[in-house]
């Protein structure tokens, strides 16, 4: 049996390290070397096990049933109103109070020839958990290849018909964790739509927005930093970038997603996904009451997380991608994070 404190390390021969606790299946580090081969941890997040497991639960931790919000934490399916449990103001966010990310993973190393080294995580999840329909039995793939791709894989298979949307949560900061905030980034999105919010609590209105016109156009790579202080209302809104963009040309195949890059740090990252939107959170709500790696302060846009999912609220959105997952039919969902 695995425990919650249980830490475990993925290496491959380039000097990539990525390291991962039990609980929530929490990415704690991400060691990458830059093009002068010098050594950063990229996600930010505590110096210890123990300051992970008392602090911010969704650092680099797994999120599910329903990764983002679900307006009311309600939905209808197969006719029936079901009411989940509610943990953002009136919302469900990131699967509730007691989501995957609280949860101890099962964990096993695995050999797969693709990977310089692999871990699977498991879970089961029984009916009515957070009043989820279905017993739901997820296994993610955590996965390291000499090509620098830190993959994630899921997999999940429910009893009941049900919904899903499962993502990983961690903030990337290029220059290293603890070094200052993400303005400095560059950011290109494959993304000519995004879905808008209506208020600072960041529901989706059900709109598809055009980007173009908007702080939210990354259509060419720019810096975070000109968004973060534009005066565009959706950015005043949670006072910096929390929204969910929609990849051009979804066909359920792996497409880059993003392009995120520090010139003067020297490292790049690419995000693949099949799936058909990636939420962009630059940490408004960090206050720097909390201290992390290097002993800083996590202060507001210390990290920006690169979440792949399927839309927020897909569940009450008819015009949303479906997240129904079907009694016995697998979920799938593949997210490359690809260090250069
Ligand atoms: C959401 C934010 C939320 C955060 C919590 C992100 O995925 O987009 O709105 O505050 O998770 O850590």
């Amino acid at each position: 049996m695995t425990k919650a404190s249980d830490v475990f390390t993925l290496k491959n021969s380039k000097g990539v390290e990525v390291t991962f606790i039990a609980r929530g299946g929490q990415v704690t580090g991400i060691k990458v070397p830059n093009t002068k081969g010098e050594i950063a941890d990229v996600v930010i997040g505590y110096e210890t096990t123990e300051g992970a497991l008392a602090g911010d639960a969704y650092f680099g931790a797994l999120c599910g049933r329903y990764a983002n919000r679900i307006v009311k934490g309600q939905f209808e399916l197969n006719g029936e109103t079901i009411q989940l449990d509610v943990n953002n103001g009136p919302n469900h966010l990131h699967g509730g109070n007691d989501g995957f990310n609280m949860r101890t993973w099962e964990v096993e190393e695995v050999e797969l020839p693709q990977f310089a080294q692999a871990y699977n995580l498991s879970l089961v999840s029984p009916d009515g958990d957070q009043n989820y329909p279905g017993e739901l039995t997820t296994i993610v793939t955590y996965g390291l290849t000499e090509d620098n791709e830190f993959v994630i894989e899921y997999d999940a298979v429910s009893t009941k018909d049900t919904i899903i949307n499962l993502t990983s949560h961690a903030y990337f900061n290029l220059e290293g964790a603890g070094t200052g905030t993400v303005a400095e980034h560059e950011l290109l999105l494959n993304a000519e739509k995004f879905t808008p919010i209506d208020g600072e609590i960041g529901t989706v209105t059900g709109e598809i927005s055009e980007v173009k016109g908007t702080g939210m156009d990354f259509t060419s790579a720019k810096k975070i930093g000109e968004t973060l202080t534009a005066d565009c209302p959706q950015v005043k809104l949670v006072d910096g970038i929390d929204h969910n963009f929609v990849i051009n040309g979804y066909d359920g195949s792996l497409k880059l997603a993003a392009r995120l890059e520090h010139k003067g740090a020297g490292r790049t990252m690419e995000v693949y996904t099949d799936q058909p939107g990636v939420q962009i959170y630059t940490g408004s709500h960090f206050d720097g009451s909390e201290k992390g790696k290097l002993g800083a302060p996590i202060e507001k846009w210390a990290g920006v997380a690169l979440e792949t999912q399927i839309f927020p609220d897909s569940p009450n959105k008819a015009n949303f991608p479906n997240a129904t997952l079907k009694a016995e039919e697998h979920y799938k969902h593949t997210c490359v994070y690809k260090f250069i």
